[in-house]
């Protein structure tokens, strides 16, 4: 049996939360590979809306083991809070495992990011304030604090001995607070009590799946365009958002994976800083923004609205080795006369049709649009393609040919049931199959 990846084809918010759970009733266990808190992803099913940040989206399943992989940066705060919002709602979290191995999203990180965020002012990243850039940071300078730590009081103490004087001479700096050891030590052990019940080696665990048969999907978190080796640095995350990062941060192999389903929706999003060549300023981009309520899962913060741009959609799908799509948010489109689609970039006068992912190349980007008619029509209740207004259609066979790959599902609002499927399962790939 396979394992599956959903990946961010975008900036992030691309409708991943819904794929993952619409996918989820076919798999036995959810991974999420890599980010932490920083992601939102939303869950609708019979009215009732979820939003998980560090929780993978196949928990609402009750046959689902949900996997936090060695890859995530864990806020321990907000994944105990996140739990106990769950459990007050019905949901058994009894099967929610977490890595020993996935580093801790210690305060001094959230402070130091935010601190770091405010002294650069007009050219700040535009983080999520989470401190995810500081604990993959302590990560790789090999002075981060890994969950299982949190379950020993002495290894908890000469790991923030290490540390915690120099981070504190930084916050200083930065016109922060100083975190006190001891404090510290009884706030993460506290933690490690109350988690110690979660924590796992998932790797193992992911592979026993494996091994057993099962189908295993892995979760990823942010979007192509936030990954820290291939999107437009330094306006990324921190971590590898792309496919690969299922295999170092969910414990696979490379040839263990079967499929990998790239998320897009029909325009595109952007939240923080950093270039966005088809960025919508009017009306028309108020107007989805409102229609698609584009405000920050985690931030609740205004999303930055634009056309779709197909020319880092061909760089996503070659770099994630994207199999199948699902196109979300069909819907948010009707109403518009005339939708744009960006198909090159002209920079400094000469036609661009590769992703240059330099944020100061993108920055010089003029998008280079075919223009589509539009429909009027809601389309919220349409369940097959041949049910689609045709201009809708049109659109849909235009980004598929773009992409080079098949659309499979294409969602048409919010819940797990507005779901267009097509004649072919997803997650099962058949050569050469094409829209219809
Ligand atoms: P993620 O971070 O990729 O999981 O995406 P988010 O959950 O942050 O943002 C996507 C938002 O769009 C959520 O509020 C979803 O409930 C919503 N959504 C997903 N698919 C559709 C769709 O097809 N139509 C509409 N109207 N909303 C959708
Ligand atoms: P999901 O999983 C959209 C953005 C931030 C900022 C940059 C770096 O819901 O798609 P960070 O806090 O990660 O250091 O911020 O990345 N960002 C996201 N944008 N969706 C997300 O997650 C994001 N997670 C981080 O806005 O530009
Ligand atoms: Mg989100």
């Amino acid at each position: 049996m396979p394992a599956s990846v959903v990946v961010g084809l975008q900036w992030g918010d691309e409708g991943k939360g819904k794929t993952t759970d619409f996918l989820a009733e076919q798999v036995a266990m959810v991974v999420r590979y890599q980010g932490g808190d920083n992601a939102g992803h939303t869950i609708v099913s019979a009215g009732e809306v979820f939003k998980l940040h560090l929780v993978p989206s196949g928990v609402l399943y009750p046959h689902i083991t949900s996997v936090i992989g060695n890859g995530v940066v864990v806020n321990p705060a907000t994944l105990i809070d996140e739990l106990d919002r769950l459990t007050a709602r019905g949901i058994d979290v009894s099967r929610v495992r977490v890595s020993r191995a996935a580093h801790v999203i210690m305060p001094y990180h959230v402070a130091l990011d935010r601190g770091h965020e405010a002294r650069l002012g007009g050219d700040k990243v535009g983080t999520t304030g989470r401190g995810i850039g500081p604990a993959y940071a302590d990560r790789a300078w090999r002075l981060g604090l890994r969950m299982g730590d949190l379950l020993d009081r002495e290894i908890l103490r000469s790991r923030l001995e290490r540390v915690l004087d120099d981070r504190n001479a930084t916050l200083a700096r930065l016109d922060g607070v100083a975190f006190e050891l001891e404090a510290l030590i009884d706030q993460a052990a506290a933690w490690g009590d109350r988690l110690e019940v979660h924590l796992d080696d998932t790797t193992w665990l992911v592979q026993a799946a494996l091994a057993r048969g099962e189908h295993v999907l892995l979760e990823g978190a942010q979007g192509t365009l936030l990954d820290l080796d291939h999107g437009s640095y330094p306006y990324v995350t921190s971590s590898n958002a792309v496919a690969g990062g299922a295999c170092t941060g969910g414990g696979i192999g490379p040839l263990q994976v079967d499929e990998v389903m790239g998320v897009m929706k029909a325009y595109a999003t952007r939240v923080g800083s950093g270039p966005f060549p088809t960025e919508l300023t009017d009306e028309i981009g108020e107007g989805i923004a409102t229609r698609g309520n584009e405000v920050g899962t985690t931030t609740g913060r205004r999303r930055r609205v634009g056309w779709f741009d197909a020319v880092p959609l061909r760089f996503a799908v070659a770099v994630n080795s994207v199999s199948s799509i699902m196109l979300n948010k069909l819907d948010i489109l009707s109403g518009i006369d005339a939708i744009r689609l960006c198909v090159a970039y002209d920079i400094d006068g000469q036609r661009v049709e590769h992703w240059p992912s330099s944020a100061e190349l993108l920055a010089r980007a003029t998008p280079i649009y075919e223009t589509f008619e539009g429909w009027d029509q809601p389309i919220h209740a349409v369940r097959a393609l041949a049910d689609l207004p045709e201009q809708a259609r049109r659109y849909v066979t235009a980004l598929e040919a773009l992409a080079g790959v098949p659309i499979v599902l294409v969602s048409v609002g919010p819940e797990r049931t507005q779901t267009i499927e097509r004649a072919w399962r997803p997650m099962r790939r058949v050569a050469g199959a094409r829209i219809a």
